[in-house]
């Protein structure tokens, strides 16, 4: 039964150990972010393989089910109403409201723990964090107050909303802050969580300042790619994840539609060009499950769009037959869409 996501375990640890080690040979420990695929447990073992200190998830549903022996961390910035789950099945969150913060010690104390936490700061991308020109001080004052949460360090992060690329200029905010802190508390901060995929290019020249000793990653170790620049992590895989579908029509048609034209079936006003006939085939996968722009041409197929439930393509080579089951490569939004789709079947291509 197609669709089906195909997921090679093999070398997703091959992409984890090839850049954890270039992370740590820098100085840095690593959260490998899951939300991806859901924490999906066959992946969280693969992870469980590896020397990789953190497993961060944007859900504490998902967190609440991963089995590991790493250290659990929450990526978004915890929900009032989530607390007590926070407390229960993460031991580390990023933060930025104080209020939030005092909620999850009153948690954690009922439970008699402690949490950690990152304080998140925002230094010009414009999603969550403390703005790094307002006072921050009084802030950490209260948190160092609080007698069942540890301010395990803080953190940043970039190239999300704002698509601002990390730079030494740009980061050297984040080390003025920390400089800040340490000195007006006379404290030493453990953790620096200075980035995420788009930090690895000034890993890989040797120019993620050293203040930095923590880095969020995601997107790298399941397509092998940095985000600050879209460039391929030479030797890792951009293929863990594939996507196989049927063809369920095969046929030669026009590439223009005919008659009186106006929008498609997501309200997108009908934009053609007049190509002449072609081969067509439709494939059993749509919108509900990925968005086709999120998957890529191969050398024979050539995407044209989907709507909810049927993928379009034209076909260059005429060599093949309804019920023949095509495989795509996959952005990142594409394998976070599919893997979340229960209408999607989930392949394990190898064992570890
Ligand atoms: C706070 C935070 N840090 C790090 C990441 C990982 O980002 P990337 O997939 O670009 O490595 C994410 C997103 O998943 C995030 O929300």
């Amino acid at each position: 039964m197609y669709p089906s996501i195909h997921i090679n375990l093999e070398k997703y640890r091959q992409n984890l150990n090839q850049l954890y080690a270039l992370a740590k040979n820098h100085g840095q420990t690593v959260m490998v972010v899951s939300k991806v695929f859901c924490a999906d447990q066959k992946l969280i073992d693969v992870i469980n393989t590896t020397h990789i200190e953190y497993i961060a998830d944007s859900k504490i549903e998902n967190l609440k089910h991963v089995k590991t022996d790493k250290i659990k961390v929450l990526l978004r910035i915890p929900q009032l109403s989530q607390v007590n789950e926070v407390v229960m099945y993460s031991d580390l969150s990023l933060n930025s409201e104080l209020q939030v913060i005092e909620e999850l010690n009153d948690a954690a104390e009922n439970i008699n723990k402690m949490h950690q936490i990152i304080l998140m700061f925002d230094i010009g991308d414009l999603r969550e964090g403390i703005y790094y020109k307002s006072e921050y001080l009084s802030i950490i004052e209260r948190i160092l107050e609080l007698k069942h949460i540890e301010l395990t360090g803080i953190g940043t992060n970039l190239t999300c909303f704002g698509g601002v690329i990390p730079t030494k200029e740009t980061l050297s905010k984040l080390e003025l802050i920390k400089k800040n802190i340490e000195q007006h508390f006379s404290i030493s901060l453990k953790m620096v969580s200075g980035g995420n995929s788009s930090a690895i290019k000034l890993l890989e020249k040797g120019e993620l300042p050293q203040f930095i000793n923590n880095l969020r990653i995601g997107e790298a170790f399941v397509l092998g790619r940095e985000t600050a620049y879209g460039n391929h992590i030479e030797g890792m895989y951009d293929d863990v994840f594939t996507l196989k579908a049927e063809i369920v029509e095969l046929k030669e048609k026009p590439s223009m539609p005919e008659g009186l034209l106006g929008f498609d079936a997501f309200g997108k006003p009908a934009n053609f060009t007049d190509l002449g006939k072609m081969n067509r085939a439709i494939l059993g996968v749509g919108r509900q499950d990925v968005d086709c722009e999120n998957l890529f041409d191969t050398e024979d197929v050539h995407i044209l769009g989907c709507s909810s439930d049927h993928l379009i393509t034209q076909i260059k080579n005429n060599t093949y037959d309804i019920g023949d089951v095509l495989t795509f490569k996959l952005t990142y939004a594409g394998i976070l869409r599919l893997m979340t789709s229960p209408y999607v079947r989930r392949v394990y291509e190898s064992n570890i």
